[in-house]
């Protein structure tokens, strides 16, 4: 073997499939008894509906590179995202657009209307000074109607947490479209894998080089690839969180974790699209999923008399939860900076993805950063060194 990849989510896989093809034996392990990492899919062997596990994911990119390189192992469908929202047992379009605006505020105003309508809303929050937490500055981006509306309620479910107790940095912008466009990504190229996530999977861990250990934890003492006997060893790709590598020394790093409940309903249809954002506190779920909508193409291989939902709700991480989100306070971002340091000494081991460098990333961009990672020639030259000895 050359090159231990920890962990078979996209950056793991991608990674892989580079070295594979450049001539590498690679070892893939993972703790999951499946490929793809948060990513995965399986089709409901009941109602034949397509489920992604970890919540809904959508592939989207405008990286021609990223592009190019995905559909050597798939197809994808022309799927196009939009998102709407329940508020005050009312459904609007997201993200807000001005068919959101005219709706909410009961007129048919034009994008110059609607322009000024905001931006005076917006100035409520006039007196010069920077916000200094969220609720000031979600106001002074959109106003305090369209805050309370649609922010206020969704963001406390989001963080089990009062706007008005969390840093201003957790929004950088809130954008507010002058058109009626709805589509929830602007990317060039978005859609889903024709055949299925797993499928596109299984074809990226094709390669004759590659052999995947499925059910295989990093850090279970007494198996072969463990962090025990393959560090020093050969190179290491590791994917997994960065603060659990270094037996959380300089203490957790902290994240937000979504509990996800799926249920099979029965009817054919339940809320008519895929995604349905709740933004009030009378629904404790922050959204729900309705899996048959990704793939309308397939409805005759669908059941005609039942759905597959998922309700989502979200909380802060505790030990042993699935980390999705990093909340990044100013003491994880110390912390990470701690890691970093740490990583720097060790000089075999690449860390990557989302979970490796503490970073929310979306599909297109830990591929990009994994052929990145490839591309500098890193990963080769401490393989071939390591052949050599
Ligand atoms: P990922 O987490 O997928 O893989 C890491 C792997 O390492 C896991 O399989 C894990 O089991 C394994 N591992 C960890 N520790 C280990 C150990 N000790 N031993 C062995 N294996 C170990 N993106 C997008 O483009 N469109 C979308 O619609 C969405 N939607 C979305 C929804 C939600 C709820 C989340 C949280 C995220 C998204 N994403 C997304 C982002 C997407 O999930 C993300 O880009 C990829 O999962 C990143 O792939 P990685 O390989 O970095 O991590």
């Amino acid at each position: 073997m050359d090159l231990l990849v920890v962990g078979a989510g996209l950056f793991g896989l991608t990674i892989a499939e580079r070295a594979a093809e450049a001539g590498l034996r690679v070892t893939v392990v993972d703790r999951r008894e499946h490929l793809g990492g948060n990513a995965y899919s399986s089709v409901d062997a009941d109602t034949g509906i397509e489920v992604h596990r970890y919540g809904s994911h959508i592939f989207h990119t405008s990286n021609e590179r990223v592009w190019d390189y995905v559909r050597r192992f798939t197809a994808f469908t022309g799927y196009q995202h939009r998102v709407y929202s329940t508020h005050a047992g009312t459904v609007y379009p997201l993200p807000i657009n001005l068919g959101t605006l005219n709706q909410f505020f009961g007129t048919a105003m034009g994008p110059e209307a609607a322009r000024a309508l905001v931006a005076a809303q917006a100035a409520e929050h006039g007196d010069g000074t920077a916000p200094t937490n969220l609720e000031d500055k979600a106001i002074s981006l959109i106003g305090r109607p369209l805050y309370e509306a649609f922010i206020r309620d969704y963001t406390a479910k989001q963080w089990q947490t009062d706007p008005r107790a969390l840093p201003a940095s957790v929004i950088a912008r809130l954008p507010v479209r002058y058109t009626y466009e709805n589509r929830y990504f602007s990317d060039t190229y978005e859609g889903l894998p024709a055949h299925g996530y797993a499928t596109w999977f299984e074809a990226m861990a094709a390669h004759p080089r590659i052999d995947v250990r499925l059910g295989t934890d990093f850090f279970e003492d007494g198996q072969p690839l463990s962090k025990g006997s393959a560090r020093g060893q050969l190179p290491i790709v590791y994917t997994g969180p960065i603060d659990r590598y270094f037996d959380h020394h300089a203490g957790p790093l902290g994240w937000r974790t979504l509990d996800l409940e799926t249920e099979t309903l029965p009817v054919r249809d339940f809320q008519g699209t895929s995604v349905m954002n709740y933004a009030d506190l009378d629904v404790p779920w922050t959204r729900i999923h309705e899996f048959r909508h990704y793939h309308p193409e397939r409805e005759a291989q669908h059941a005609q008399d039942r759905t597959v939902v998922m309700r989502e709700t979200s909380r802060f991480a505790l030990a042993g939860d699935e980390p999705y989100y990093p909340v990044a306070t100013p003491q994880d971002r110390e912390r990470l900076h701690a890691y970093r340091d740490l990583a720097d000494d060790e000089p075999d081991v690449h860390f990557g993805g989302r979970l490796g460098s503490y970073l929310y990333l979306d599909m297109h961009m830990a591929i990009a950063s994994a052929l990145s990672l490839w591309s500098s020639g890193a990963v080769l030259e401490r393989s071939a060194g390591s052949s050599a000895a």
